[in-house]
């Protein structure tokens, strides 16, 4: 399966969680919670709707239904009122992909929003402003939900902002104490897709971690650890790793204060593999420096073990992007977590992009690209609508916690599936 924007994709009937093909919501009032968080550019332009073009299969099958469709969502982290983060642009955007006309209404609760619901035709959008101009919104007030509910007099609730169902906000918790809730599509699509990797993969399953930071992704290395074949590590991550096992990393960015959760790492990786540990868990044999962060500074490969105290490495290097693509070259799933660079500079994000382009070489791998900065890296790699790759994922730290085994508020608090 590959990603494209009408999602013809459909998933099995094994989601636990009730979806909007299981409840009569024809030409009724639905209450939309899409997460239109979108990656704005200095002018405040959207700078990449992937976010926005994953919600229209859910609302293209309420339309057909004859439903008004009310959708909430969040954008930013507004303190109070803040016009640079309105969700009207967003409106705008949604209109022309959806090629019909969307009523944006400047607020989410209260009479100017009960009156524009009434007057709306069955089958027709309305997106209602930036939930979080009101901060009982990230309190999960139930107060707040309930006048979301009045003011839009929704009949059912449908969850399909997968990017947001981490939260327990009064748009992902609180509101389904007052109203049926069911699941949109992407959500369901985005719990299938990966679930079904981390529980059923097509073997053997390669896992690829970067980023900044270990301590963020803890939950998630220490269940690849117990499910995957082999897992590959690349960014600042990496040379936390590589500076726990004694290697003297110069300047570089590192976190000296995760020797304790890496031992625990390292020994469960030992009891799962013995001593083929370092080729279970594969870090960098080499690695691209710098001396500063200047766009123009070159691209200079060094061995792991020949640092200089005032290199940074920022990016894996040439060797070791052979050693990674022959690795993936062995896998049937690739869950791609974090970018292997300083990928926002074209110097440094080599390796970042080889691993790209070998996964959308081999479409017969099965591709899981995490959300955040490693979907935003992608979509800009392929021309940013990311079909070179199974799925992209919509949720930044959503995905993350899904994939570390959590239960995520969001989904949990929605009608289970009929047994
Ligand atoms: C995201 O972009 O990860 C979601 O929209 C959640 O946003 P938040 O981290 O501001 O809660």
């Amino acid at each position: 399966m590959r990603y494209n924007e009408v999602m013809t994709y459909r998933v099995g009937t094994s989601f636990f969680k009730r979806t909007i093909r299981d409840v009569p919501l024809d030409t009724q009032t639905v209450l939309m919670r899409a997460d239109y968080n979108v990656p704005l550019g200095p002018d405040g332009q959207i700078s990449d709707d992937l976010r926005i073009r994953a919600s229209l299969p859910t609302i293209r099958y309420l339309l057909e239904r004859g439903c008004k469709v009310v959708i909430i969502s969040h954008l930013g982290r507004p303190v109070g009122r803040d016009s640079s983060l309105s969700l009207e642009p967003v409106a705008a955007r949604l209109a022309k992909l959806l090629r019909r006309d969307v009523r944006f209404v400047n607020d989410c609760i209260g009479d100017r929003v009960y009156q524009a619901v009434k007057r709306a035709p069955k089958a027709s959008v309305l997106v209602l402003e930036n939930l979080r101009f009101y901060a009982q919104e990230e309190a999960d007030d139930p107060q707040f939900a309930r006048q979301i509910t009045e003011a839009t007099k929704a009949r059912y609730f449908v969850q399909d902002g997968f990017g947001v169902v981490h939260r327990a906000h009064a748009s992902t918790h609180a509101i389904t104490l007052y109203i049926p809730s069911v699941a949109g599509f992407l959500l369901e699509k985005e719990y299938m897709t990966i679930t079904t990797a981390m529980q059923a993969p097509k073997r053997p399953l390669v896992a690829v971690l970067g980023g900044a930071k270990v301590s963020d992704k803890i939950g998630v290395i220490e269940r690849f650890v117990s499910i995957a074949d082999t897992i590959i590590m690349g960014g600042a991550m990496a040379n936390t790793l590589l500076a726990y096992k004694g290697l003297s990393m110069g300047a570089s960015k590192v976190e000296s204060d995760q020797n304790t959760l890496l031992d625990r790492v390292y020994a469960a990786a030992r009891k799962k593999v013995g001593d083929r540990v370092d080729d279970f868990i594969v870090l960098p044999t080499d690695v691209a420096v710098a001396t500063s962060l200047d766009p123009h500074m070159e691209r200079r490969i060094v061995d792991v073990q020949e640092l200089h105290p005032a290199d940074s490495a920022l990016d894996i290097g040439d060797a070791s992007i052979e050693q990674m693509v022959s690795v993936i070259n062995t896998a049937q799933t690739v869950i791609w977590n974090g970018t292997l660079g300083y990928a926002e500079m074209p110097t440094f994000a080599h390796g970042s992009a080889r691993l790209a382009l070998e996964l959308a070489e081999h479409p017969r791998i099965m591709s899981i690209i995490g959300g955040g900065d490693t979907a935003d890296f992608v979509l800009k790699w392929d021309g940013h609508h990311g079909e070179s790759f199974s799925h992209v994922s919509t949720g930044g730290g959503a995905s993350l916690e899904l994939m570390a085994g959590a239960k995520l508020p969001g989904i949990e608090s929605l009608l289970d599936a009929p047994r």
